[in-house]
Parts: C-alpha cells; structure tokens; sequence
C-alpha cells in the first residue's frame, strides 16, 4: 500500500492533550487532525488516550469512542459501519481508507488519523467532495436507453460480467485523493473514482450512449492526465482496479474514430 505523504502535517501545531481517565493499562495514544475553517483557529493534533480494553476493533470504533466518551465536537463521517457507503474514507497511518474496516490492530505504534489529502477541509476529518460529486454527476452515471421500461432490461451473463469489479465501487474517493494528478489539477482532471465510473457506464451492453460517453470524455486534461501511477489502485479499499479502468477507456479510444 502506497504511503500518501502529507507535506503540511509538520507544520501542525499540537493541540489538547486528552489523558485517559479509567485507568486503564491499555492505552493507545491516537493523534486526530482537528480544524474548524469558520473560526479564527488554525488546524492542530489533539491526542487522545485510549482505552483499548473497551475498544472494539476497527478505526472507526476508536473513533465512536472519543466522540461518545470524551470529546463529542470531532467531527467525521460515517454511517453504515460496513464498508458499503463510502462515507468514513479517511488517511489513517499515512494511507487512505475506510475508518469501519481499517482494524487499529494492524498500526504499529501512534494512531495517526488525518482527513483524505488534498480536499478542502469542511470541519476536522471532513473533506469537501462537491467537486468530485459534480465530475461524478458530469458522467452522466444512469443508464441511457431508449427501450421502454415496462419489462426487465436483459444482459446475458457475459455482458453482466464485465460489469464485475466496477459495479462495486462506493464513491469513497479513497483512490482519487490518493493521486497525484488529481491533487493538482482535480478540478478538470476527473480523477480515478469518476473515470471508474464513466467506464462502467461505457461498457454496459444495455445502454446506447457509448460513442457519446467516450466523446465526453476523450480529453487531454479530463482523461490522459493520468499517468498511470497506480496510487489509486493501492489505496481502493474495495480491491477495485480503477487504473486498468482508465487504461481500458483510452484503449477503446485509441482503436476508434472518435
Ligand atoms: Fe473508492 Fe475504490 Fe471506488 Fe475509488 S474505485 S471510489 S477507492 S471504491
Ligand atoms: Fe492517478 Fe491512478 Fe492514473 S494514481 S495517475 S489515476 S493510475
Ligand atoms: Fe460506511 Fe465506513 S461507515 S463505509
């Protein structure tokens, strides 16, 4: 898994100490990045001891518990606490991920937990995706037919696999924040996540846009911006593949008129 370096963490200042009040004889020191951009406060590291005695397994539990138990204004998202909606990606020990399936167990030493890089940051480990919602939207990502929807839309067995690897992605832009190319030009490169999903949008056998989506796409700034530095294939926390996405897309480009 590739290290994603957050060139402005040594300039953090450090913020409130949180020292453990159980008593506990297993604890873990866990460092939180903590900004609120309405104030005057500039970002800082709080840290918090924990007790892991009473701590289930995975980040965001750690989480829950300094929220619940010791400092209910940090703010994260989350909801399903099962790796299906996207929402807890994170940079948690210098790699991106989802904060529900990230198990603590497999961090070594302090807990370092940072929102994705790059992104604005809305309030502490909340980053603003409405660039990337509106690139997501820009695709057009909803099938394009002109059959009437009175009956069930076929695809043979075949047609539906190449869907597989594709279909799971939960828009938790872990790959997109993770790329270089998009750190520095995401508002006209569109970025992994989103060149995933146009790709999964061209290759369904159902749907009768395809000349058109790879129209919208074939640009030098929205599409061959990538280089092909497999960040966001090491980061996917679904095990996708969006680089060969990407690389699949130009392909199809390559062998047509367009
Ligand atoms: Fe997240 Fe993977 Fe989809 Fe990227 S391809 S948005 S990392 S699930
Ligand atoms: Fe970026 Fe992945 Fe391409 S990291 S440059 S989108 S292969
Ligand atoms: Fe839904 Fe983590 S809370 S993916």
């Amino acid at each position: 898994m590739v290290q994603i370096n957050l060139p402005e963490n040594s300039k953090i200042q450090k913020g409130k100490y949180y020292k453990d009040k159980t008593g506990s004889k297993n604890l873990r020191k866990v460092n939180v990045y903590r900004w609120d951009p309405s104030t005057d406060e500039k970002p800082r590291i709080d840290t918090y001891e924990i007790d892991m005695d009473n701590c289930p397994s995975k980040v965001l539990d750690i989480l829950n518990k300094i929220k619940n138990e010791i400092d209910p204004s940090l703010a994260y998202r989350r909801s399903c606490a099962h790796g299906v909606c996207g929402s807890c990606a994170m940079n948690m020990d210098g790699k991106n991920g989802l904060a529900c399936t990230k198990s603590h167990a497999e961090i070594k030493g302090d807990i370092n937990i940072y929102p994705l890089p790059h992104l604005k940051v809305l309030k502490d480990l909340i980053g603003d995706l409405s660039t990337l919602y509106k690139q997501y939207e820009s695709v057009q990502p909803w099938l394009k037919t002109s059959k009437k929807p009175e009956k069930e839309n076929l695809q043979s067995r075949e047609d539906r696999s190449k869907l597989d690897g594709l279909y799971e992605c939960i828009m938790c832009a872990c790959c997109s924040t993770s790329c270089p190319s998009y750190w520095w030009n995401g508002d006209k490169y569109l970025g992994p996540a989103v060149l995933l999903q146009a790709y999964r949008w061209i290759i369904d056998s159902r749907d009768e846009d395809r000349k058109e989506r790879l129209k919208k796409v074939a640009d030098e700034l929205k599409l061959y911006r990538c280089h092909t530095i497999m960040n966001c294939t090491n980061a996917c926390p679904k095990g996708l593949n969006p680089a060969k996405a990407i690389a699949e897309i130009k392909k199809m480009l390559a062998t047509s008129n367009i």
